[in-house]
This record gives C-alpha cells, structure tokens and sequence, in this order.
C-alpha cells in the first residue's frame, strides 16, 4: 500500500470525466482502491474521489462518523463504483462541505435531501440504497468529483466561503433557503 499525492483544485485532472471501471476485481484497481483508503487516512477527510489522486476512474471511498450521521451510528468506509445518482425530491439543503483538493477552506453548498444511489462495490456486487442526510451529501459531492466537478461550482453564496480557521472563529450560521 502506499499514500499516494492528492491533486489540488487546478490542476486538470480534476475537470475531467472519468472513466467507467470495467474490471473492479483487477490488480490495479484493487490496489488503487487500496491505496486510496491509506490515503484518506492519512489525510482525515471523509470521502476521496479517485480522479483526487490522480486516476480517472468513476470510484470513491467514504465514510460518516458517528457524529455526522443521521442515525447516530457511523457508516464505515465503502466503495462506491460506477455511482449513478437519481434525486428522489427537488429538495434542497444548504450544509458546509470541504474538500481534500481544496486545503483549509471551505463553503456552504446546496445538495438534494434525498438520492438514490445504484452502484457497485469492491467485489463488482450491484447495490441500490435510498440516502439521506450528510450521507447524501457526501455521495453527491465524490460522484461530482468523477464528473469534473469541485463544490465552488455548486455554490450559490460565496458570503459562506472561507478559512476554516476563520470560520471556526467566527461561525455562520446557515439559512434554511438560500
Ligand atoms: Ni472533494
């Protein structure tokens, strides 16, 4: 395993579309995958998208912690490849995300309440799951990183964009719309 270099906001990489995994069980994305969960830990973010380090493939690792996730229970680390994602309501809710290509900041940004996700995992199994929540946001923000999107380029008020020095020191509380 190694820790591998994470790609900043920039650099070209992180504006193209990925491709699609045809082989989930071969060696290099096994190990990319790999790798990737090394990398993450290493760093302390919740998601890392695959394009982030370089490799543009249509993968990503999450997780939620117990403190961030609806049910009070954390969602371990998982693989979500070849991620399609159906809105299942025209809601939106504005929370704050970070990002890993994009060090030290970070913005309030309008997500859908509630997604369904089909994809598949590590072994090359098909799954279907409703999300809710920090979840959905999470999964929304990494399938945008395989789609040569960052969060600035969701957001709809850059008065909530900043340091999250200065954003821990002075907190801004989000409105219900925006
Ligand atoms: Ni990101």
């Amino acid at each position: 395993m190694a820790i591998l270099k994470i790609a900043r906001m920039g650099h070209p990489v992180l504006l193209a579309q990925a491709q699609p995994v045809t082989d989930i069980l071969s060696p290099e994305i096994q190990r990319l995958l790999a790798d990737m969960v090394e990398t993450l830990e290493d760093a302390g973010g919740v998601g890392l998208a695959a394009p982030q380090v370089f490799a543009s493939h249509r993968l990503f690792i999450y997780y939620v912690p117990a403190s961030r996730a609806d049910t009070g229970t954390q969602v371990p680390l998982r693989a979500v490849i070849n991620p399609v994602i159906t809105p299942l309501s025209e809601d939106t809710i504005l929370g704050w995300e970070g990002c890993l290509s994009i060090p030290g900041l970070r913005a309030a940004v309008p997500r859908f309440t509630h997604i369904r996700l089909t994809a598949e995992d590590e072994d090359g199994t098909p799954f279907t799951q409703d999300l809710s929540g920090f979840e959905a946001r999470i999964v929304q923000h990494e399938t945008d990183h395989l789609n040569g999107t960052l969060y600035p380029m969701r957001m709809a008020d850059f008065r909530y964009f900043g340091f999250n020095e200065e954003l821990d020191r002075f907190p801004l509380p989000l409105p219900e719309i925006l």
